[in-house]
C-alpha cells in the first residue's frame, strides 16, 4: 500500500505562536502523522528575520520566503498558516493571496477576522477551500470547535468569557500581589502573551474581536464587531480589587454576547462575579468561556488563553483536521446563510452595579450620594466606607445597587458630580451573576 501524501504547510509569521507551531509540528511528526493518517510537514515559511533558528524550533533546512504573500501564491503547500497579526497588510494579503490560490488558510488572527472574517470566508467558499480559526480565539480552549460541532444540537443562549489572558494576568496579580498595573503589564509582554499594541488588551479590543467571532459561531449570524460596546481595564484600581473581595466577587474582564427578542447584546467590560463562580476561578494566564445551550445545559470550559504552546496547539488542532480532509464552514454556516444582526444597545441593560466614589471625608457625602441614586429609582443594597484616604486625602465610597436600569445609572453618576466634595470622577463597574434572562 503507498503512503498518502504528506499535508503541506507554509508557514508565514515564525514569532510567538509561529515558534509554537512549528515547534509542536516537528516534535509531534510521528504522533500527528498517526492521527491523521499523513504527514503534516512544513514545506515553507516566512518572517522578517530569516535565518528560522529560534530555541523552540529550527527551520533554516526548509525553504524561506523573504515575502508572505509570494510564499501563499507559489509554495507547493494545501494550507498557509497566518500568524503575522494585523488588520490589514502582510497579513490580509497573504490570507487573500493563499485562497486566491486554491490554498486552505489557518490563522490565530482574531482582529483580521473581525474585521474582514466574512469576505475570507466567502473567497474560500469560492474556491472550495477552509477559512480556519480555532487559535484565534481563547488561546489552546477549543471553543470554535466545541460551538460549531459539539454543541451544533443547541440554540445558545449566551456565551460568556475571559478572553484575554493579559488581562486577567494583570487582574489576578493585582488581586495577589497588589502591585501596580505597568509591571504586571511589562512581564506579561515578556511572557509573550501581551498583544503587539498592549492597548488591544487593557483596552478590550482583543477581547471585542474575539467576542465578535464567538456570537457569529454562536448565534448564526454575520461577524459584527462595530457593534461591540467596549470598555477596558485601565480604571481599576487595587481598592476595587480588595473592595469587591470583600463583597464577595472577583473583577474579571468578560466578553459577553446574548440573544434575546431577535437582538444580540455584545459587550466587553470589566464585572463583579460571584466568588463562587466557575469565571471566578479563572486566574493568570488562563481564559474561560460559559457557554449556554438549550439542550445541553450551562458548559464551561477553561485553559490557556495565549502562549506560544497553547496557541499553537490550536493552529495544529486546525490542521489535522484539513489534513483528515474535514471540512466545514468558517462560521459553521455558509456565509450567504448567516443572519444580519440586530444589535441590543447596552443601554437596554438591567442588572446590579458596583459604584466607587472618592470624595472628602466629610458628613453628608453618602446622603448626597444616596439621594442621587433615589432620584433614579436606584436602590441600595451595600454601602462600604473604610475612612482610609488616599494621598489627596480622599476615601473611598462603595456602593453596590439593586437591579437597575443601565441608562437612570448613566444619569444618577452624572449627577453626582455636582456634589462639591466629590475629588474624582464616579467609577461603575456592571455585576454579573450569569443567569439566563437578559437581566443580569
Ligand atoms: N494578547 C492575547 C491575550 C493573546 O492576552 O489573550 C491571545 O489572543
Amino acid at each position: 500500500m503507498s503512503m498518502p501524501k504528506p499535508f503541506n504547510i507554509a508557514l508565514a509569521g515564525l514569532g510567538t505562536v509561529g515558534g509554537g507551531t512549528a515547534h509542536i509540528l516537528l516534535e509531534k511528526a510521528t504522533w500527528l502523522a498517526e492521527r491523521c493518517g499523513r504527514a503534516l510537514r512544513i514545506v515553507a515559511w516566512s518572517d522578517l528575520e530569516g535565518h528560522g533558528k529560534r530555541d523552540d524550533c529550527d527551520l533554516s533546512s526548509v525553504p524561506w520566503f523573504e515575502d508572505a504573500a509570494e510564499m501563499a501564491a507559489q509554495a507547493p503547500a494545501d494550507a498557509v498558516v497566518e500568524l503575522i497579526g494585523g488588520v490589514e497588510g502582510m497579513a490580509k494579503q497573504v490570507c487573500e493571496t493563499a485562497l486566491a490560490h486554491g490554498r486552505h488558510v489557518v490563522t490565530a488572527n482574531k482582529a483580521l477576522l473581525a474585521h474582514h472574517g466574512l469576505a475570507l470566508a466567502e473567497a474560500a467558499e469560492e474556491k472550495g477551500v477552509c477559512l480556519a480559526f480555532e487559535a484565534a480565539i481563547a488561546g489552546g480552549i477549543p471553543i470554535v470547535k466545541s460551538l460549531r460541532e459539539g454543541l451544533v444540537a443547541n440554540r445558545c443562549r449566551h456565551v460568556v468569557g475571559i478572553l484575554n489572558g493579559t488581562c486577567n494576568y494583570i487582574l489576578t496579580d493585582m488581586a495577589k500581589t497588589g502591585r501596580p498595573f505597568s509591571d504586571i503589564l511589562k512581564e506579561s509582554q515578556e511572557l509573550g502573551y501581551a498583544e503587539a499594541d498592549p492597548s488591544f488588551d487593557i483596552d478590550g479590543i482583543d477581547t471585542a474581536h474575539k467576542l465578535a467571532l464567538l456570537a457569529a459561531l454562536a448565534f448564526g449570524h454575520r461577524v459584527d464587531f462595530d457593534s461591540v460596546h467596549i470598555e477596558g481595564i485601565a480604571a481599576i484600581t487595587p481598592t476595587d480589587i480588595t473592595h469587591a473581595e470583600e463583597l464577595g466577587f472577583q473583577i474579571k474582564l468578560l466578553g459577553i454576547a446574548k440573544e434575546y427578542d431577535g437582538r444580540v447584546e455584545q459587550r466587553v467590560h470589566p464585572c463583579l462575579v460571584p466568588q463562587s463562580s466557575d469565571i471566578a476561578r479563572v486566574a493568570g494566564v488562563e481564559n474561560g468561556i460559559q457557554v449556554q445551550g438549550d439542550k445541553v445545559g450551562p458548559t464551561f470550559y477553561q485553559g490557556a488563553g495565549a502562549g506560544g504552546l497553547a496557541t499553537g496547539s490550536a493552529v495544529v488542532a486546525d490542521l489535522a483536521d484539513l489534513a483528515r480532509g474535514l471540512r466545514r464552514p468558517a462560521f459553521s454556516l455558509p456565509v450567504a446563510a448567516l443572519k444580519p444582526l440586530i444589535p441590543a444597545p447596552i443601554s437596554q441593560r438591567r442588572g446590579a452595579a458596583y459604584l466607587r466614589f472618592m470624595a472628602r471625608d466629610e458628613p453628608g457625602v453618602v446622603a448626597r450620594i444616596a439621594q442621587c441614586l433615589s432620584e433614579r429609582n436606584i436602590s441600595m443594597e451595600t454601602v462600604l466606607q473604610h475612612g482610609q484616604k488616599d494621598q489627596s486625602g480622599s476615601v473611598p465610597v462603595i456602593i453596590v445597587t439593586h437591579q437597575c436600569q443601565e441608562t437612570d445609572l448613566y444619569v444618577a453618576l452624572e449627577t453626582t458630580a455636582a456634589i462639591p466634595e466629590m475629588t474624582e470622577k464616579p467609577l461603575m463597574i456592571r455585576i454579573e451573576s450569569f443567569d439566563d434572562s437578559q437581566a443580569s
